[in-house]
């Protein structure tokens, strides 16, 4: 009888020891260990950390905290462009206003992305997301609003012919990233979805694009300032990608046209 007093003492005490260290080796792993693996756990801030460790579900807290824009509106069907006839004539009268940014011939020589060539459907999603607000771009989403759907729909027309950056005769390194994936992350290859070994719908060409560009857009999707991605595809993939990754894909991507020079031809 006289035992127990102490006994229960050391039993509590030892209890407590333990609840301390389970909850150290819980805040260690949430906040030291997953940030320092996951880039986005850092960018996210401690609000969206502290809801991830917990488990809360991503759009409880993202919506919140960042005015939502919502999902994309635009259906995504292959080749809608081509079906419902936009009208490529018209579409060059109106691609006027962009040659001053995208180029005369859709490529770009700065920063701007390339129109040269892309996906019909891909154009004309874009500029419906900027137009309804779910990809943010001041300037875009300016444009975009002063444009008619039909607008738009003969501005990817005129888009989807004009011939793409010559490609790069010379063979560069392919990352493995891009023609193997990363199956151990569920990362499919790029390549299966930006052509090369497949292309869905809505996916952009990227062979030729300024590499900043796509820099910028991978980290905008990594840490959800760019989410019209239908499903999260695109977010999905680029969370998941180291920075060297995202440099080393970019890089790809930008080196497969020949190097702009304003004296080249079509230009
Ligand atoms: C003043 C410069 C400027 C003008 C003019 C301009 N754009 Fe853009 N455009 C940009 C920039 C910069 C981006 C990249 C924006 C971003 O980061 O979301 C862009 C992005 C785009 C995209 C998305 C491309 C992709 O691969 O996702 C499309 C489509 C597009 N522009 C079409 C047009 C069309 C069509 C016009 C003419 C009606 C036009 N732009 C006029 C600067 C311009
Ligand atoms: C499962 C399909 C899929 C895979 C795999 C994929 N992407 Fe994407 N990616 C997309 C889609 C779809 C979009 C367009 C999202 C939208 O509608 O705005 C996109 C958009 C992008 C953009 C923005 C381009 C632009 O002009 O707006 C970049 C950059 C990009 N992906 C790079 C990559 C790289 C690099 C990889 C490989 C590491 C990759 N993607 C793997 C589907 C995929």
């Amino acid at each position: 009888m006289n035992d127990q007093g102490p006994l229960l003492t050391r039993g509590v005490r030892w209890s407590l020891a333990g609840l301390g260290l389970v909850l150290l080796a819980a805040l260690v792993l949430g906040f030291v260990v997953l940030p320092s693996v996951k880039p986005d756990f850092r960018e996210a801030g401690w609000w969206q950390a502290i809801c991830r460790a917990a488990g809360v579900p991503t759009r409880w807290y993202e919506a919140g905290a960042m005015d939502d824009p919502g999902a994309s509106r635009v259906p995504v069907v292959p080749d809608f462009t081509r079906v419902a006839g936009g009208d490529v004539g018209r579409g060059g009268t109106l691609a006027l206003q962009c040659t001053m940014c995208h180029g005369a011939r859709g490529v770009s020589a700065s920063d701007v992305p390339n129109l040269a060539g892309q996906y019909a459907e891909v154009v004309f999603k874009q500029m419906l997301d900027y137009r309804n607000g779910q990809r943010r771009h001041a300037l875009m989403q300016a444009l975009a609003t002063s444009l008619s759907e039909q607008d738009i729909r003969d501005l990817a027309a005129f888009y989807a012919q004009l011939p793409r950056p010559s490609p790069n005769p010379q063979q560069a390194r392919v990352p493995a990233l891009v023609d193997v994936g990363s199956p151990l992350r569920g990362i499919a290859p790029c390549a299966s979805c930006h052509g090369g070994i497949d292309q869905k719908p809505g996916s952009p060409w990227l062979e030729g694009m300024p590499r900043a560009y796509l820099e910028a857009q991978m980290e905008a999707f990594a840490i959800g300032e760019r989410r019209n991605d239908a499903h999260g595809v695109m977010r999905n993939v680029a969370r998941q990608m180291t920075a060297a990754e995202v440099v080393d894909t970019a890089s790809y991507y930008a080196s497969r046209r020949v190097p702009f020079s304003p004296t080249a031809p079509g230009r």
